[in-house]
Formats: structure tokens, C-alpha cells, sequence
């Protein structure tokens, strides 16, 4: 038995799981969830050990991974020659073939090499040279569905090269087939009903839900689907050592995890338009059975009774323009406290002073980034008793 453990430790490897800054925390504990052994937070990522199973779960599972890394080589560099000269020197032919086609990503800080893009187009010419020099033909470059996504990490001199398992960014389940205004990313709005510590037991409201991706994410949430659920393709598949067996495993076995939950799922948007792009995303998820939408006015929104959740992203008057956006976040603090007792309620904005209109304290503010923007991730207890203590004693 000693010497079997033995074979399986030796196909650990280390892996590096990309996330949005502030979702760390919440990837490690899906990560270790998953069984991943040595997982440590990094700055957007979070690094661990595993062997191919714990890879495909993480691909499957993870929430809020945005693809996730296998690093194959490690050097350093003097002048840009030595890129070249270092890169070419991998046994490419591991990990393809000359007739396979690639793309490379690139990020630099701190280095000798000014332009990623440069970096690319050099890891590119160091590879398609090596495999001509020796087979006499070589892959070629496609960005959009490439058989081996490369990713190039340069920082200082320190050159990290990795093989991208993920494939397409992770965000893309597969579900999201109309946008309606500003929609939020399926990785950020999955993290922040994560943060907000709902566990899926309880109702789950959005009152402007625009595409859906918050209802849809909390009902993948209750119900325990992989976020992978939608999803065809990854990075792996097409890598030479792929174990389309033990992909089927990893799939029948998150089949047995799955939960029904005695929960109502309530979005709502007053655009019909926005209303009409989440219907059919959410159709898409086939989850149209269990998300309850309606055209309303957040005002008049009557939640189920609580206990429940309240998670929604807002305009900021960035992407979205209200005559009186400021008005808005009073509004919405009133209807928090009228209607949404025994609720707890997070709003995300990056409108800092608009969300200290909402009038309520919070309980926790979080930075998170919707994109490029800043944003307070805002938590309130509208505890039993709020209404009427509120705000002179608010919660602590
Ligand atoms: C930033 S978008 C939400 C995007 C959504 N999270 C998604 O992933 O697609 C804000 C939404 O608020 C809605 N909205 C604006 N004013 C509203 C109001 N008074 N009542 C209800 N919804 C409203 C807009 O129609 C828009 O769909």
C-alpha cells in the first residue's frame, strides 16, 4: 500500500490558480475543499499541489478561479537574447505537435522587455524555429482556439512558463449567451455570494438583475453544480497526457454532489429588455424552473420571508446613467429597511459615497474590482428589530 501511495505522490505537481484581487481567500478554501494539498495565497492567484484529478476538479469546480496554470519550466535572463535562446531550449515536443496550432500570453513587470506582445512573438519564434529545426515543420499561431495556450510570466529577470489547462478564461460557463447593460463577470458575481457567506440554504434575491448572472451563479451555489456545468472545452483535453476516463470520473462524481434545496430564487430589473436577456441565459442554465423573474421597480419588491439574501449590483452612474443616482442608494436603503427585514443585504458599487447614502450601517466592506473599477462590496444586517431601532442602534 506504502509503495502505491509513493506512485501517487510522485504525480503531484504545482499549480497556479488565477483569480480577481479579493477572491483569494474564497479560491483557497474551494481549492482545499477539492482535496489540493499545500495551497497558499499569491497576489490574484493561489498556488497548490495536486495530481490530474485535483487539476480537473479545480477546472470544473472552482467558482472563482479564472483559469488555472501549470508551470513547466522556471529560468532567468540577462538580455532579451537569453529569452530566446532559454525558451527554444524546451522540450516543446512534450507537450505538442508540429501540425497543432498555439498562442501565447505574456505579462511583464520590472523586466528588460518593454512590450508583452514582443514577448509573445519572440516565445513564439523561439518554439516554431526549434520544432522546424527539428522536424521541418511547425505550429502555428491561433489566438481565438489554439490546441496549447502558453502563458509567459516575466518579472524582474525571472522567467516562469506555463501550460494554461483552463483553455478559455473560466468566467465563460457556457450560459451567457445575452448581455444586458454592464453585466457582471460569472468568476466576480460567484465570489461575492461566496463572501457574503450564504451557504444556499436560505431565499436569494436580486432586485436588478439585468442579464441574471448573480441568480444564476446563486442557484449553481444551491444546488451544488459545478461551475464547469455548461462548459465543453478546456486546455487539457487536447494536452498528449489527457485521461478522458478519469474527466468522465470527475464528472459522474460531481453528479453525486448535486442537492435539491427548499429555497425561493427571486430576480427582478425594471428593463424588460434586461429581464428578457436573464430569462434566456437562465433557460440556458436550465434553471428556468427555479428562478422566479419579474419586471418591477426594486421599490416594490416584497421578498420572501427571510431569513434570506439580498445581493445586488447596481448602476454607478459609471457605465449606467441615472438622472439621480444619488437619490437611488436613499431609495434603496429605504426599501432595505421596509421590506427587507431578517434579510442581510450586499451591494456592490463603485460609487463610494452614493453607498454610504443607503443610510444603514455596514457590517463589512469589501474591495473587490468590477473590471477595472473599484468597488465597495457592502454588507448590512437588516436584523429583526432594525426598522425600528434603526439607525440609532445600528448592528456592530
Ligand atoms: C449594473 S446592471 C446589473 C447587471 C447584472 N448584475 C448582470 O450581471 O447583468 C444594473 C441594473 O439595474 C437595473 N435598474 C436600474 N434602476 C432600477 C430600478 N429602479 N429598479 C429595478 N432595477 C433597476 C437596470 O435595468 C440594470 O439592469
Amino acid at each position: 500500500m506504502a509503495g502505491n501511495n509513493n506512485h501517487l505522490k510522485s504525480l503531484n505537481r504545482t499549480y497556479l490558480a488565477k483569480t480577481a484581487a479579493g477572491l483569494e481567500e474564497i479560491l483557497r478554501d474551494e481549492l482545499e475543499n477539492l482535496g489540493a494539498e499545500n495551497v497558499a495565497i499569491l497576489k490574484r492567484a493561489v498556488s497548490f499541489e495536486g495530481d490530474k484529478a485535483i487539476l480537473y476538479k479545480a477546472n470544473y469546480h472552482c467558482r472563482t478561479a479564472l483559469r488555472v496554470l501549470m508551470p513547466i519550466e522556471q529560468f532567468t535572463i540577462n538580455q532579451e537574447e537569453d529569452f530566446y535562446t532559454k525558451l527554444k531550449s524546451i522540450a516543446w515536443e512534450k507537450y505538442m505537435q508540429p501540425n497543432q496550432t498555439l498562442a501565447i500570453d505574456s505579462t511583464i513587470s520590472n523586466s528588460i522587455f518593454s512590450h508583452s506582445h514582443f514577448v509573445s512573438q519572440r516565445a513564439k519564434d523561439a518554439i516554431a524555429d526549434r520544432f522546424r529545426e527539428n522536424t521541418g515543420s511547425r505550429p502555428s499561431v491561433d489566438l481565438d482556439n489554439p490546441d496549447l495556450r502558453i502563458n509567459i510570466h516575466i518579472y524582474k529577470e525571472t522567467v516562469n512558463v506555463s501550460l494554461d489547462s483552463s483553455g478559455e478564461s473560466l468566467h465563460k460557463r457556457g450560459y451567457h449567451s445575452v448581455n444586458a447593460e454592464a453585466p457582471l463577470s460569472e468568476v466576480l458575481a460567484a465570489g461575492m455570494i461566496l463572501l457574503s457567506g450564504w451557504n444556499g440554504q436560505t431565499n436569494f434575491v436580486d432586485w436588478m438583475c439585468g442579464s441574471g448572472t448573480l441568480l444564476i451563479e446563486a442557484a449553481m451555489i444551491a444546488f451544488n453544480l459545478p461551475a464547469g456545468q455548461f462548459r465543453e472545452e478546456y486546455g487539457f483535453m487536447k494536452w498528449p497526457n489527457y485521461d478522458s476516463e478519469l474527466w468522465e470520473k470527475v464528472k459522474r462524481e460531481a453528479l453525486d454532489l448535486q442537492r435539491d434545496v427548499d429555497i425561493e430564487i427571486l430576480g427582478s430589473d425594471i428593463s424588460p429588455k434586461n429581464l428578457k436577456a436573464a430569462e434566456i441565459n437562465i433557460r440556458n442554465a436550465g434553471l428556468h424552473k427555479d428562478i422566479v423573474l419579474k419586471v418591477a421597480d426594486f421599490r416594490d419588491i416584497t421578498p420572501p420571508d427571510g431569513p434570506g439574501v439580498l445581493i445586488s449590483n447596481p448602476p454607478y452612474g459609471e457605465r449606467i446613467q441615472v438622472d439621480d443616482l444619488h437619490n437611488l442608494y436613499r431609495e434603496m436603503g429605504n426599501a432595505l429597511k421596509r421590506n427587507f427585514v431578517g434579510y442581510k443585504a450586499w451591494l456592490i458599487s463603485s460609487d463610494h459615497f452614493a453607498l454610504k447614502l443607503v443610510g444603514l450601517k455596514p457590517m463589512a466592506r469589501i474591495t473587490l474590482y468590477n473590471g477595472q473599477l473599484e468597488c465597495k462590496y457592502t454588507g448590512f444586517d437588516l436584523y429583526q428589530g432594525s426598522k425600528k431601532d434603526y439607525p440609532k442602534q445600528p448592528p456592530v
